[in-house]
C-alpha cells in the first residue's frame, strides 16, 4: 500500500522548519512573486472563503510532496521533477462535449486570469497545509468545451511519460499508470473547485503538478490530480487510481470527514505542517475540511455516507 500510515512517515520527512510567515509578509512575497511572473494575481479572492490561518511556508509546499510518478518519498518530487518537460503541453478533451479534440495548454487557459485562493489542504495521510494557490475555477475551463447534458462526471488523467517520470518505470510500483481521478459534474462546477496554475505567486513548480493540477479543498488531497493531459466528460462514474488499488481504503468521493476513520488510522486529527516529533502541531480535522457550508448543497444524506 503506497499511501502511508501517518505513523510511518519519519519526522525528518515532515520537516524541521519552524518558520511561520505572517499574513503581511506573505502578501508582500506574493506581490513580489507576481511581479516577476507571467501569472497575474487578480483581485477576486474575496469570492472564496477567507482562511485566517498562517500559510504553510513555501519551502514545505514545494518540498514535501506526493507525486508518485517521481517516487514515493516526500522529497522525491522536488528532487526529480525538474526532468519533466512541460512545454509543449497538450490536453485531450473527450467524451460528452461539443468541443473535443487535442488542444495546446496555452489555448485552453487563454483569456483567463488566475485568481489567488488560499485553501486548507488535507491529505488522507493526516497532515495538512494552508496553501496560496493561483488558479482558474474549473467551471470556467469546462464550460469552454460545451459539455452536453449527458456529461454526469469528469475524468482527469495525468501525463504518462516514464522517460521523465522515474516512478512510472519502477517495477515495484503497484500503480496502474497513468494516475486517474474524477469528480461528479456538479462537484467539478462548484465555485471552490480550482485548476491551479501557480502557487505562492509563481507558476506551479513541476513537483506540485505543472503546468496545471486540480485542487478540491473539501476532499482528501489524492483527488487533486497533477500534471493533467486528459479531461473526459462521461456518463458513468470514473474509477480513480487509489480506489482501483485499494477499494476498501479509498473511494471516489473522499470528502474530508473526521468521523470516518481510514481502516488503518483515525481521521479525527491532522498534523499541520511544519510538524516535528517535539511539536507535532495536531489539530482537529473539520468536516469537509472546513468547507461544509460552501458545499452543503452538493450532497444528500445518501452521499454523506459515502466518504471513501
Ligand atoms: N497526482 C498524481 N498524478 N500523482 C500523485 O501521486 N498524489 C496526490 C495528489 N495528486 C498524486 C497526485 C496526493 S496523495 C496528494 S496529498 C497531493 O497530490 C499532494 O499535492 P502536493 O504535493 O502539491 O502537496
Amino acid at each position: 500500500m503506497l499511501i502511508r500510515n501517518p505513523a510511518d512517515i519519519p519526522p525528518s520527512e515532515i520537516t524541521s522548519e519552524q518558520t511561520f510567515l505572517n499574513r503581511r509578509s506573505v502578501i508582500r512575497a506574493l506581490g513580489l512573486g507576481a511581479a516577476g511572473s507571467l501569472l497575474p494575481v487578480s483581485g477576486r479572492a474575496d469570492e472564496a472563503p477567507v482562511v485566517e490561518e498562517p500559510l504553510t511556508p513555501e519551502s514545505i509546499v514545494t518540498g514535501f510532496n506526493n507525486f508518485y510518478e517521481f517516487g514515493t518519498n516526500k522529497g522525491d518530487p522536488a528532487r526529480y521533477a525538474h526532468r519533466l518537460t512541460t512545454s509543449p503541453w497538450k490536453v485531450r478533451i473527450s467524451g460528452e462535449a461539443e468541443n473535443t479534440g487535442e488542444f495546446d495548454f496555452e489555448d485552453v487557459v487563454r483569456g483567463f486570469t488566475p485568481e489567488e485562493r488560499i485553501y486548507r489542504f488535507r491529505c488522507v495521510e493526516a497532515w495538512s497545509m494552508v496553501v496560496p494557490w493561483l488558479g482558474i475555477p474549473l467551471s470556467q475551463v469546462l464550460t469552454r468545451f460545451k459539455p452536453t447534458s449527458q456529461a454526469k462526471f469528469v475524468e482527469f488523467t495525468t501525463l504518462y511519460r516514464p522517460a521523465e517520470m522515474p516512478g512510472q518505470k519502477a517495477i515495484f510500483s503497484s500503480i496502474d499508470w497513468p494516475y486517474v481521478e474524477g469528480l461528479r459534474m456538479d462537484e467539478a462546477m462548484h465555485p471552490l473547485t480550482l485548476m491551479a496554475t501557480g502557487v505562492y505567486g509563481k507558476a506551479l513548480p513541476n513537483q506540485n503538478g505543472a503546468p496545471w493540477r486540480l485542487v478540491v479543498p473539501w476532499k482528501y488531497g489524492f483527488k487533486s490530480i497533477k500534471s493533467i493531459v486528459g479531461i473526459r466528460f462521461s456518463r458513468s462514474q470514473p474509477v480513480n487510481t487509489w480506489h482501483r488499488i485499494a477499494p476498501g481504503e479509498y473511494g471516489f468521493y473522499a470528502n474530508v470527514n473526521p468521523d470516518v476513520s481510514h481502516p488503518r488510522w483515525s481521521q479525527a486529527r491532522e498534523r499541520r505542517l511544519p510538524s516535528t516529533l517535539a511539536e507535532p502541531n495536531w489539530r482537529a480535522t473539520q468536516p469537509f475540511n472546513g468547507y461544509a457550508a460552501e458545499v452543503a448543497q452538493l450532497y444528500t444524506s445518501m452521499d454523506l455516507a459515502r466518504y471513501y
